[in-house]
């Protein structure tokens, strides 16, 4: 690539947030890399955060009450909306069950995009990819989402992905093709 078009496309990158929310285990984190792979071939800078990666350090040592989840949030939130306001495709994958801090952070950007992953609780159980249903279900782990835990879905997301009908690239589709629909990326 030279460094002209490289410029181009810098220059005519448009910064967002691409904000999952939903269950654990609903394929937040599948979708996030199969587009940030779309995104760097399309020469689009970009930038995950991820919920289970942020409590590594960004987040460390906050637990899942409804306050250490707001501050978790928060937090995502305010490095996002510094990303995107750069210039950056932020994609962030956490859980962000509550309806008001995702509001908040909401209105802390210019240009927010809120996809909903959507699973029934039931499959999400019967998958259990990580094992952590079923511990919750044995009360091992405390304030699990969606067992033990509220998990408030969004009343009006720009996209939702129904993983239980649809694969991970039909979803990554949807939202590619919704972004371009909306003047997010030219493609
Ligand atoms: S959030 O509620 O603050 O948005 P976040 O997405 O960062 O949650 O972290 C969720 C991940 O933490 C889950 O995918 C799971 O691996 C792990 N986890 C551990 N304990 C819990 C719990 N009580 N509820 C939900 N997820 C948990």
């Amino acid at each position: 690539m030279t460094t002209q078009t490289a410029n181009n496309k810098v220059k005519n990158q448009v910064g967002f947030t691409l904000w999952f929310t939903g269950m654990s285990g609903a394929g937040k984190s599948t979708i996030t890399n199969i587009l940030e792979k779309k995104f760097k071939e399309l020469g689009l800078k970009n930038e995950i955060l991820d919920g289970d990666v942020v409590r590594t350090h960004l987040s460390k040592g906050l637990g899942f009450s409804k306050e250490d989840r707001d501050a978790n949030i928060r937090r995502i939130g305010y490095v996002a909306s510094l990303l995107s306001r750069n210039g950056v495709i932020t994609i962030t994958a956490a859980i962000s069950p509550y309806l008001n801090i995702r509001q908040e952070v909401r209105e802390m950007h210019e240009n927010f995009v809120e996809v909903y992953a959507k699973c029934p609780l039931e499959v999400l159980e019967s998958r259990d990819v990580k094992g952590l249903y079923k511990k919750a279900r044995a009360g091992e782990i405390k304030q699990f989402t969606g067992i033990s835990d509220p998990y408030e879905e969004p009343t009006n997301p720009e996209i939702i992905v129904e993983t239980n009908k649809e694969t991970p690239d039909e979803s990554t589709n949807k939202i590619i093709t919704w972004l371009k629909e909306n003047g997010y990326i030219e493609i």
